[in-house]
């Protein structure tokens, strides 16, 4: 915990779709955050009456009037200076604003750990489930885990489920970025990692899978590159055998496929031009078929919605040589919790925050750029997430 810091958490872009339901977990775990004393925080945005607004919603949700008379953080992405001193007044931001992944490692990582700072991306459902989820699989197994295929599956309730537009124009932006990705990945100049134990089979771009009982197509979100961005740092810093690892998503029978290839295949073809971006960022809901929406999901959607994240893994026993013969050692986990966006999202970010904030000591000793996994290793943030709702757990234990 830095120290003369007045707040030990701040949470920017309180006042957005997925900041006000940080705000609202934040405040419920701050009296009770598992740490030596109650947390301290605020907000922190672009603009103060969109602030105080998000204050008094989380203060009617939950029925603590005092939140209301919390001070705001004015800040602005585009002015530095606003930035600085935000963070310079407290020990860990909560940044609900966007995303910013590998070109801050590429950027940033060297002055992160001069300031010993520790900047943690991916912090929400994309990607600690996966990333901790796969750590855990590996924890698990006696013996040497080599490759893990993992598949999400989304539950909704009578009502369905929609999300908040701030997320759709994340996908746009990413897809349309995706050069620039390839490009950046080149800069950092890595050799490919080796590969331990059989090579994982690449799938195809829809396929049936046997044990899900249903059609599968790959997951377009981070979690392939945040668990390959862990497993290069576990073996480039740590010495150990990276993990194969392919994320999938179920997604039913064969209706559900044709429909996601045909607007997938629209979706694409939109993120291409410059005009094509701009319709599906305007027109959210018409381009999504109603699923991502300006005013995101109801609160009944939400307590309809679940997730499970079933690991298959596979490896060999201890003592055996993975460069020899098949792997012969099974196991599946699972990580499983609430609607994802936006209830295991905050529960996941707020977690993390605290990890840092109480754990320090656990984190890798060098501030920089990390991925959920890199970063929270040693922690005990497995079983934080456990006792606030996101529970992992082992379906079958390792069988030869
Ligand atoms: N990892 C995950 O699983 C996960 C889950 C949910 C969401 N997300 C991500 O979270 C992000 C936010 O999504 P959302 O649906 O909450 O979007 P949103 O409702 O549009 O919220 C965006 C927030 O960013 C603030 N903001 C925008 N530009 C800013 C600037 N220049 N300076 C300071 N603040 C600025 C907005 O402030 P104003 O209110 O003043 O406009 C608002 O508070 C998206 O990138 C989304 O993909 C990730």
């Amino acid at each position: 915990m830095l120290t003369g810091r007045p707040y030990d958490l701040i949470i920017f872009g309180a006042s957005g779709f997925t900041g006000q339901y940080v705000v609202e977990e934040t405040a419920r775990v701050a009296s009770d955050a598992d740490g030596l004393r109650p947390l301290t925080w605020t907000v922190a945005g672009r603009s103060r009456t969109k602030l105080e607004e998000a204050l008094g919603r989380a203060a009617s949700a939950l029925g603590i009037p005092e939140l209301k008379s919390k001070e705001c953080i004015i800040c602005d992405v585009n002015d530095p200076l606003s930035l600085a001193a935000m963070c310079q007044q407290g020990s860990v931001i909560l940044n609900c604003v966007g995303p910013f992944l590998e070109g801050m490692q590429l950027k940033y990582d060297h002055q992160a750990a001069d300031k010993e700072v520790y900047i943690v991306g991916s912090c929400g459902f994309d990607s600690i489930p996966a990333d901790m989820g796969v750590l855990f699989t590996r924890n698990q197994l006696k013996g040497i885990l080599t490759a893990v295929e993992s598949f999400v599956l989304i539950k909704t309730g009578p009502e369905g489920a929609t999300f908040h537009e701030g997320t759709w124009q994340s996908a746009v932006h990413g897809i349309s970025d995706q050069d620039n990705l390839r490009r950046l990945r080149r800069q950092f100049g890595q050799k490919p990692l080796p590969v331990v134990g059989t090579k994982l089979t690449r799938r195809g771009s829809v396929f049936y899978s046997d044990t899900m009982n249903q059609y599968a197509i790959p997951f377009m979100g981070s979690d392939a590159s945040v668990v390959k961005r862990t497993q290069r740092y576990l073996h480039e810093n740590l010495n150990e055998s990276p993990v194969q690892y392919g994320a999938y998503v179920a997604v039913g029978g064969i209706g559900s496929v044709i429909f996601l290839m045909v607007a997938g295949f629209f979706f694409w073809c939109f993120t291409k031009c410059r005009l094509g971006r701009k319709l599906l960022i305007k027109y959210p809901e018409f381009f999504s078929f109603g699923y991502f929406t300006r005013q995101g999901p109801t609160q009944k959607q939400m307590e309809g919605t679940s997730f499970s994240m079933t690991f298959f893994g596979e490896g060999y026993p201890e003592g055996l040589n993975p460069q020899h013969g098949k792997p012969s050692v099974k196991i599946c986990t699972q990580v499983k919790g609430p609607e994802p966006g936006y209830i295991a999202t905050p529960i996941a970010m707020v977690q993390a925050a605290v990890t840092i904030l109480w754990e320090q000591k656990s984190l890798p000793t060098r501030g920089g750029v990390y991925s959920p996994g890199a970063a929270f290793l040693k922690t005990t943030l497995i079983e934080r997430l456990n006792t606030h709702g996101i529970e992992f757990t082992v379906i079958s234990k390792p069988e030869a």
